[in-house]
């Protein structure tokens, strides 16, 4: 067996961001969260085209403030929610957390995202007042359709853009669907902040919730005339006015060292696309009609993480992992396969079992996909799958 040459996930903090890193901290800033907040914040809205942006400490807390701002904004009629098969535990976990109904959605057999007929069975048989979906991988769902059920049945959407930073559907980017969408920056992510986590939104009462939920609970984060209103409406002496909590909240903060890191991040992230969508595209001409892949609509722009496969069954699967390996090239299950089971679901509500979902668990398998790879690279790695899929 051949050590590690090509691994899952790389920093894309260089050395270069480093020394930057550096040069900033020997000015001798104060570190914790404050105006570097707010210049990334508002970098990363602009980026993305939209309104407000809150920075927290990962992607998982980005997902705990959206469901949060969600629940006690007052907006909901019901606290069904539709959540997906194929994702990440924490795209799930607050719905249960809050006390909402989670109903889980079978797999799209394209983009591995919500199957949409399944999604319109549920939304006629349950009428749930939200949907929360991933956009798996940096691959981009069929928003079309998505956005005409958001349309007819009324739901709010949460996007869990986690894993998906940089892709864009039809020229529009992804995390500009939901009406609050979160983006992770965790290492090996399309960009790192070493930890981090953003949720972004155009609606001004979830962006002031989620910042008074990201703190303490407390409204001196807000703008100057929101934070006013609070004091104004619950007859706060200014002594008082910048420790008084008005909803329960939490310390989900980031750092300002982390902010200084994105910066950097945003500035090289019309790159790191274009470097992710050539190796994606260049592994889809490898595959193209002899293995299953997530694929998207052509006019789509994906930004994977990594590339995502399918083998034929679990023995091809065994061959494939152990060729990878046996030729140093990192790999591991899709994700984390079908939530559906895994035992923080099935212990509560049952195992979940649908076709698609339970073809990723079982016979799904993650591909290399960084910005440092060369397609010779590419070509060797398809040309390893290749063989061991033909054995
Ligand atoms: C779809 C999805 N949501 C949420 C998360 C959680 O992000 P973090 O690791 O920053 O907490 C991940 C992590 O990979 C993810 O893939």
């Amino acid at each position: 067996m051949k050590p590690i040459r090509h691994f899952l996930a790389e920093d894309t903090i260089d050395n270069k961001d480093i020394d930057q890193l550096i040069a900033w901290l020997k000015t001798y800033p104060r570190l914790t969260k404050g105006k570097v907040t707010l210049e990334f914040e508002a970098k990363w809205s602009h980026w993305l085209g939209t309104k407000y942006s809150v920075f927290c400490n990962s992607g998982s807390s980005a997902n705990l403030l959206m469901y949060y701002a969600l629940e006690i904004s007052g907006r909901l009629k019901n606290k069904k929610v539709i959540v997906p098969s194929v994702g990440w535990v924490t795209s799930i976990a607050p719905a249960m957390q809050f006390g909402f109904e989670p109903i889980m959605c079978e797999a799209d057999k394209d983009t591995f995202g919500l199957d949409l007929d399944h999604l319109e069975a549920l939304l006629k048989e349950h009428q749930p007042s939200t949907v929360l979906m991933v956009q798996v991988l940096g691959v981009p769902h069929k928003m079309d359709r998505l956005m005409a059920l958001k349309e007819k049945y009324g739901f709010f959407l949460l996007e869990d853009a986690c894993a998906a930073i940089g892709a864009s559907y039809r020229g529009r980017k992804v995390g500009t669907f939901g009406d609050m969408a979160s983006f992770s920056a965790y290492f090996g992510h399309q960009f790192s902040t070493i930890e981090g986590g953003l949720v972004s939104t155009s609606d001004k009462q979830f962006n002031d919730l989620l910042l008074m939920s990201r703190s303490h609970g407390w409204s001196k984060d807000l703008d100057r005339s929101s934070h006013e209103k609070y004091v104004k409406e619950y007859q706060i002496d200014n002594f008082h006015s910048p420790f008084v909590f008005y909803i329960p909240g939490f310390n989900v903060r980031p750092t300002d060292l982390q902010a200084f890191i994105g910066l950097g991040q945003v500035d090289k992230l019309d790159w790191i696309v274009s470097r992710r969508q050539e190796n994606h595209a260049r592994y889809k001409k490898h595959f193209e009609g002899k293995l299953d892949f997530q694929k998207c609509d052509p006019e789509s722009t994906v930004c994977s993480i990594s590339f995502g496969a399918l083998a034929r069954d679990t023995e091809q699967r065994r061959n494939i992992v152990s060729a990878l390996v046996a030729n140093g090239i990192e790999t591991r299950i899709f994700s984390a396969g079908n939530l559906g089971l895994h035992p923080f679901w099935y212990e509560k509500y049952g195992k979940f079992s649908a076709p698609m979902a339970d073809r990723i668990h079982h016979c799904g398998f993650f591909l290399p996909n960084n910005p440092s790879l060369k397609i010779e690279d590419i070509d060797f790695i398809a040309g390893v799958v290749l063989e061991a899929a033909g054995k």
